[in-house]
C-alpha cells in the first residue's frame, strides 16, 4: 500500500527482525517478536485445525534432524541443488539462474546448467556487488550437513528440507494407527531448512523457515474423486495453466468446477486449492491477489507428476509461492521401500500396492508476511492491520480509562474473564488515546474500556477497530457478545447500546 512501510511497521512493532543482529545478522534468518510470533501461531493454528478437525488428519511431529540416508532414497542428496556462481574477486555468490534472469529479463525455467553457463559467457554478466568477473557456475546442494554423535561414530546428518519425508518414513506404522484406511491424511508442522545461496527477501526466502505439509495417501485408481468437491466447485479463482503458460497467455478467472471439467486437474488437487485459497483468505490475504498456477512440465521437482501453487502477488517481492500442491505418485515411498528394504506396500481386500501421494505444502513464514501485507490500511494519519480475529495476535485488548480509582482493578478482571473465556486478550493501561493507537498498530480487531460509568452500570465501551464506531456493552454478556461478534453472529452495531 503506497505511503506505508509494511517491513518498518513490522519491525518496529515488534512482528519480526534479523536475527542475531547483535552480531551484524545472518542472511536467512529472522526472529519473530511478540506480536509476530502471535500471529504465526494463530496461522499454523488455522491450518493444523482445519486439516485435523476438517479433513481429519493424524498429526505427526517428528526430528528436524535426520540420517542422510533417507535422503539419499528421497533423490535430495543427488538433486536438491541450485546453481551457485561466486565472484572471482569478491567472493559473493549468485544463484546463476537468477543473475541471468535479471541480465536478460526472460525466464531460465527448465535451463540445464550447461545452457546457463554458455548464456552468462554469452551475455557477460558480472558480479552484482563489485562488478568482478564470475566464476565457473556449479550445481549446490541446499540440504545442511552436519554430524549425528562423537568420534569414530558419528555419522553425517541433515537437516531436514521438507517434512514430507519424515511423514513418509512411518508410513506404514500411521497406516496401522488409521485403522488401514485409504484415503488417509497425516499433516505434520514444523521447521524446515535450506541452505539458500543467496537470501534476501525477509520472511520469503529462509534458510530456517516453518512449513505445514499434509500427505494425502491413495490407492492409485482412486485419487481422483473428492466426495467434498461439490462445496467447492462453484468458486471462482484467478487459473494460470501450464498450456496458458507455454502459449504465454495470462490466465483468467474460472471456477474450481471447470478446472476439473477442461481436465487440467483432478477433483482433489482442485479441491486442496479451493481449501487453501479460503484458509489465506480467512488469514486476511486479500483474495484478489491470489491466483493458481500450474507448475510447467520442464519445471515440477524431481518427484512430482502435476504441480499447482497458490501465489500472492506482494508489492514488495513479487510473486510469492504460499503453497505447493503435488502429485508425488508413488515415488517417495517406493524410494524408502527400495532403499531400507522396509515395505511400504498395503493390502487392502487382497489387492497390494504401494499408496500414491498428493501432498499440500504450506510454508507459514510466506503467508505470515503475506497476511501482514495485505492487511495493513491508512486512514488519514490512522495506519492500522485489519487481521481478521481468527488470526490477529490479539482478539481483545483492555484497558481502564485512567490508572487511579479502582478502574485498573476492575480492568484487570475483565481481561481475566476474557481469558479464562478462550479469547487471545491484552491488558495494558496509560493514555486512551495512545492505547487506542498502539493497538491499531497492532491489528487488535477490539478493545475494551473501563471507565467512571462501569462503576455505575457494570458495563464497558467496546470499540471497533476498522470503523471506530463503540457500543456500551453490559460486562456479564461481555464473552458471549464478542464471540458473537467474531463469529459474524451479529454484527458490530447490534452489540450493545451504539455510541454516538
Ligand atoms: N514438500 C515440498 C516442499 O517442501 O516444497
Amino acid at each position: 500500500m503506497s505511503g506505508v512501510n509494511v517491513l518498518d511497521i513490522a519491525r518496529r512493532r515488534g512482528f519480526f527482525w534479523p536475527s542475531f543482529e547483535i552480531y551484524g545478522s545472518c542472511a536467512g534468518f529472522y526472529t519473530y517478536g511478540p506480536l509476530g510470533a502471535l500471529l504465526k501461531l494463530r496461522i499454523e493454528k488455522l491450518i493444523r485445525d482445519h486439516y485435523v478437525n476438517k479433513e481429519r488428519c493424524l498429526l505427526v511431529e517428528a526430528p528436524i534432524l535426520t540420517p542422510e540416508e533417507p535422503w539419499v532414497a528421497s533423490g535430495h542428496v543427488e538433486s536438491f541443488t541450485d546453481m551457485n556462481v561466486e565472484c572471482t574477486k569478491c567472493g559473493e555468490p549468485h544463484r546463476a539462474d537468477h543473475i541471468l534472469e535479471e541480465k536478460t529479463k526472460k525466464s531460465t525455467e527448465g535451463m540445464s546448467l550447461e545452457k546457463i553457463v554458455k548464456e552468462l559467457q554469452k551475455v557477460g554478466v558480472k558480479c552484482v556487488k563489485c562488478g568482478g568477473a564470475l566464476g565457473e557456475p556449479y550445481d549446490y546442494n541446499l540440504m545442511f550437513k552436519t554430524y549425528i554423535g562423537p568420534g569414530k561414530s558419528k555419522i553425517t546428518g541433515c537437516l531436514r528440507p521438507e517434512t514430507a519425508q519424515t511423514t513418509y518414513m512411518p508410513f506404514k506404522r500411521l497406516f496401522e494407527l488409521g485403522r488401514k484406511k485409504l484415503p488417509m491424511g497425516v499433516i505434520q508442522l514444523g521447521k524446515s531448512y535450506r541452505n539458500e545461496i543467496s537470501p534476501r527477501q525477509g520472511l520469503v526466502r529462509l534458510r530456517e523457515f516453518s512449513q505445514a505439509e499434509a500427505q494425502f495417501f491413495f490407492d492409485p485408481d482412486d485419487k481422483e474423486k473428492n466426495p467434498k468437491f461439490d462445496q467447492v466447485k462453484r468458486k471462482k479463482v484467478m487459473v494460470v495453466t501450464k498450456g496458458d503458460q507455454v502459449k504465454n497467455k495470462e490466465g483468467g478467472m474460472m471456477l474450481i468446477g471447470d478446472v476439473v471439467k477442461k481436465k487440467h486437474a483432478s477433483e482433489w488437487i482442485a479441491y486442496l486449492l479451493a481449501v487453501s485459497m479460503d484458509l489465506f483468505q480467512k488469514m486476511g490475504i486479500d483474495g484478489k491477489r491470489l491466483r493458481l498456477r500450474q507448475h510447467k512440465d520442464d519445471e515440477r521437482s524431481f518427484y512430482s507428476s502435476d504441480t499447482w501453487d497458490v501465489e500472492y502477488m506482494s508489492d514488495t517481492f513479487g510473486k510469492i509461492e504460499l503453497v505447493g500442491i503435488a502429485d508425488r505418485t508413488n515415488y517417495d515411498l517406493t524410494r524408502h521401500q527400495e532403499t531400507s528394504k522396509q515395505s511400504m506396500e498395503v493390502n487392502i481386500e487382497g489387492k497390494k500396492f504401494v499408496p500414491h501421494v498428493i501432498e499440500v505444502a504450506y510454508g507459514i513464514d510466506r503467508p505470515v508476511y503475506s497476511a501482514i501485507e495485505s492487511s495493513v490500511r491508512k486512514d488519514g494519519d490512522r495506519v492500522y492491520f485489519s487481521f481478521p480475529p481468527t488470526v490477529s495476535p490479539y482478539q481483545v485488548a483492555v484497558f481502564p480509562l485512567v490508572k487511579k480509582d479502582g478502574l485498573p482493578k476492575m480492568a484487570r478482571d475483565v481481561y481475566d474473564s476474557l481469558n479464562d473465556a478462550g479469547f487471545y486478550a491484552l491488558y495494558d493501561e496509560g493514555f486512551i488515546g495512545k492505547l487506542y493507537y498502539r493497538q491499531d498498530e497492532a491489528g487488535t480487531p477490539f478493545c475494551v474500556t473501563v471507565d467512571y460509568d462501569t462503576k455505575k452500570d457494570q458495563a464497558v465501551t467496546l470499540r471497533d477497530r476498522d470503523n471506530q464506531k463503540q457500543v456500551r456493552v453490559k460486562i456479564k454478556d461481555l464473552a458471549d457478545v464478542l464471540g458473537k461478534v467474531i463469529n459474524g453472529q451479529i454484527k458490530f452495531e447490534k452489540a450493545g447500546k451504539l455510541l454516538k
